[in-house]
């Protein structure tokens, strides 16, 4: 559930109207509803009750420090994947002590900055990030608890380019070389092995391989603690998707979710860690943009809209679906039209839907794009030199912008023409 609905005839956040957000900011412009940040944390955390996990916020799915904060300020820690995500994090309110540094590709600046902030753990994937983390810790005079990432080779079933538990992705430590990495962990001066990680993929709409992942960790859990190790967290990474309104079954409710971490690891006395992302904060945002054309074209209708793939690049780079709706509600007897909504970009893969039903629209009709919380602004770039696009956060009836809109200037700002051209 999310607190975007149709009042009056205008779609509003909150009580908020649409409309008169975009009047204000422009757009195209992200609007992110607290409200929903707090019932979706609400229906997680609560999904856990009596397993009192670690809810370590996937900063990677929004790194908006005003959503890190509301989440941090109903008790939710972080997941941060670089500098940038630690200092976000750290800016938004999040004690260093709930902060758990994951990546692949850590660079030993990110390390120092890492054990520095005193994160709580940091979970490595190959042995020589181990060793280089190990070195760093070291010339600090820190140990740093360390957690292995182990690539449980379990297909996730979800899209290719978001897939990470498989024997061939880049992720994770092999499950069955995690003992030897575990040993060799133990021995490192500047390592103190406190847990095993892992994470599968994102937007995963069925259990199964959820409950085979969790089953090979805790059969490692075992044997790693028959070899002497002390292992006291379980860090089960994040995944588990949401409606976009496009799916042929439901998803599964959090609450399904816990009841599979319950029976695979719930008896394990690990101090579990969850890393959700996308479910916190997927349906909590919408991405609004006003329509500046509609050209019919030789064989199909083109609603042209403000917004493009550099501000919401899912459906160009996954072929993602994301739900399109008017700002103002359409009429009940209203004949929708197939119609595909593209953006400004000079390609053709800047295209958001491809024969859409879509009510009667005109130039300067507001359109919604929904579920666009989640991998949506963090995704941005300045492609075709648009300046970065504004979000705003609604409580109640009160809105305010949480990032500005990029300029012109910020793009020219930071280049060069060398004297020697
Ligand atoms: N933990 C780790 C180690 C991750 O790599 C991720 C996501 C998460 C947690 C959070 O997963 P979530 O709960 O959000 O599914 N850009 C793609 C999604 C990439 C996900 C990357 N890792 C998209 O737009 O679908």
């Amino acid at each position: 559930m999310d607190h975007f609905t149709y009042r009056h005839g205008q779609l509003h956040a909150e009580d908020v109207a649409i409309a008169d957000i975009a009047g204000a900011v422009g757009t195209p412009v992200y609007i992110y509803s607290r409200a929903t940040l707090e019932r979706h944390y609400q229906v997680f955390s609560r999904a856990f009750t009596g397993l009192d996990p670690l809810i370590c916020y996937a900063v990677k799915a929004n790194a908006n420090i005003a959503v890190i904060h509301t989440l941090a300020s109903l008790g939710a820690g972080a997941d941060v994947v670089s500098g940038g995500e630690l200092r976000s994090a750290l800016a938004a309110g999040v004690p260093g002590d709930r902060i758990v540094f994951s990546g692949i590709g850590k660079t030993e600046d990110e390390m120092a900055m890492a054990l520095q902030a005193g994160v709580c753990q940091v979970n490595v994937e190959s042995v020589p990030e181990l060793e280089a983390l190990s070195d760093v810790a070291s010339r600090l005079g820190r140990v740093a608890s360390t957690a292995i990432r182990v690539n449980p080779d379990v297909d996730a079933n979800t899209h290719a380019k978001i897939t990470t538990g498989r024997r061939e992705n880049k992720f994770g430590i092999e499950w069955t070389a995690a003992h030897a990495v575990c040993a060799a962990a133990a021995a490192l001066p500047g390592i103190e092995l406190c847990g095993i990680a892992c994470h599968i993929g994102s937007q995963l709409t069925g259990l199964e391989p959820f409950r085979q992942a969790f089953l090979r960790l805790r059969d490692l859990v075992l044997m790693l603690r028959a070899d002497g190790h002390h292992i006291r967290t379980l860090d089960l990474g994040g995944g588990l998707g949401i409606p976009y309104g496009d799916e042929v079954e439901p998803v599964p409710h959090p609450d399904a979710y816990a009841g599979i971490v319950r029976e695979t690891v719930g008896r394990l006395g690990c101090r579990l860690i969850l890393e959700p992302g996308r479910l916190l904060v997927g349906n909590a945002g919408v991405l609004v943009t006003r329509v500046l054309y509609v050209k019919e074209g030789a064989t199909r209708t083109f609603v042209i809209v403000d917004a493009a793939m550099n501000d919401l690049i899912r459906p160009a780079l996954y072929g993602a679906f994301h739900a399109i709706v008017p700002a103002t509600e359409p009429a009940g007897d209203a004949e929708p039209r197939l119609v595909d909504v593209v953006g400004p970009i000079c390609e053709s893969g800047d295209t958001f839907a491809r024969d859409r039903p879509l009510p009667p629209v005109g130039a300067g009709d507001l359109l919604v794009f929904r579920t666009a919380g989640a991998y949506a602004a963090v995704m941005a770039s300045t492609y075709n030199a648009r300046p970065l696009v504004a979000e705003t956060m609604v409580n109640g009836a009160r809105f305010a912008v949480v990032r500005d809109r990029g300029t012109i200037d910020d793009l020219l700002v930071r280049q060069h023409v060398p004297t020697w051209t």
